[in-house]
């Protein structure tokens, strides 16, 4: 494995990935779909950055990929191991101006404690492309806010807007991904059609915003109930037919 590792990483990160990492690498596997949207961007880039990589989802292949993330834990959990790894952060690039065709962040930009600075660093070490996997708020049809009001307040502090991205990055452009309902990368709202998912508390540590919230157990008491009264079903039966829906998550993609 090709590594470098640096102590000083531990002590900074805003949610503990270290705590996460066990569950993240059994819940959150790079879900098709989603990959063939990012891949398109990415296709024909010789050199290329994941920033905040975790354990390395939607790297591309027949490419050189340098993964930079802060969490040991994370890195040491990896599967593959193609990438060259480097304990790091986004706000401080230890990379040459332009030194990347293309760079990519992967539902991390929200964790940085630093999003101008990290985004500056990425603009400077990108030649051609920076490509960002984002969300920008629920829309009405994600019904776990109903039972757990509390996710939508942390999320929406924690992500920028897309006018913050646009400020921040310069011209982006900006594409709709809808959440297939079989989703296998189990962020937020992968289980929208799936409400049973939820229950289980190993699913909840691989989505770091639970670990922000402290009292929602009455809420998956209520979702258990009306799961199993039948009630679930009967309220949200409109989503049963659908195949995939938007939630929010976009593909913002610079490019220089
Ligand atoms: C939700 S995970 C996404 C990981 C990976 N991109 C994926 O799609 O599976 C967010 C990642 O961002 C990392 N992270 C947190 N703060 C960071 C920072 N300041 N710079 C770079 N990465 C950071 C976390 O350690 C974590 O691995």
């Amino acid at each position: 494995m090709w590594c470098i590792l640096s102590e000083f990483c531990e002590k900074k990160m805003t949610v503990d990935y270290d705590q996460l990492a066990e569950q993240y690498r059994n819940y959150r596997k790079p879900d098709p779909k989603i990959a063939a949207r990012i891949q398109f961007h990415i296709q024909g880039a010789q050199r290329v950055l994941n920033v905040g990589a975790g354990m390395g989802s939607y790297e591309p292949e027949g490419c050189e990929v340098i993964a930079i993330e802060p969490s040991y834990e994370m890195i040491s959990k990896r599967k593959g191991i193609k990438a060259k790894l480097i304990q790091g952060f986004a706000e401080n690039l230890p990379f040459r101006d332009n030194e990347f065709d293309v760079s990519m962040g992967i539902l991390t930009i929200h964790h940085w404690s630093d999003i101008a600075m990290g985004l500056q660093e990425m603009l400077r070490v990108s030649k051609n492309k920076i490509i960002l996997f984002t969300w920008i708020g629920y829309g009405s049809d994600f019904w776990l806010e109903k039972y757990i009001p509390e996710i939508k307040g942390v999320d929406e502090k924690l992500f920028p807007t897309l006018e913050e991205l646009d400020r921040l990055l310069g011209a982006i452009s900006v594409e709709t991904v809808e959440i297939p309902h079989d989703c296998t990368d189990g962020f937020m709202c992968a289980y929208w059609r799936r409400p049973e998912a939820y229950l289980n508390p190993n699913v909840r540590k691989a989505i770091s915003t639970f670990s922000r919230i402290s009292d929602f157990q009455k809420g998956f008491d209520r979702l258990n109930d009306d799961i199993n009264s039948g009630m679930w079903h009967k309220k949200l039966s409109h989503l049963l037919e659908k195949e995939s829906l938007d939630l929010g998550y976009r593909l913002v993609v610079w490019e220089g």
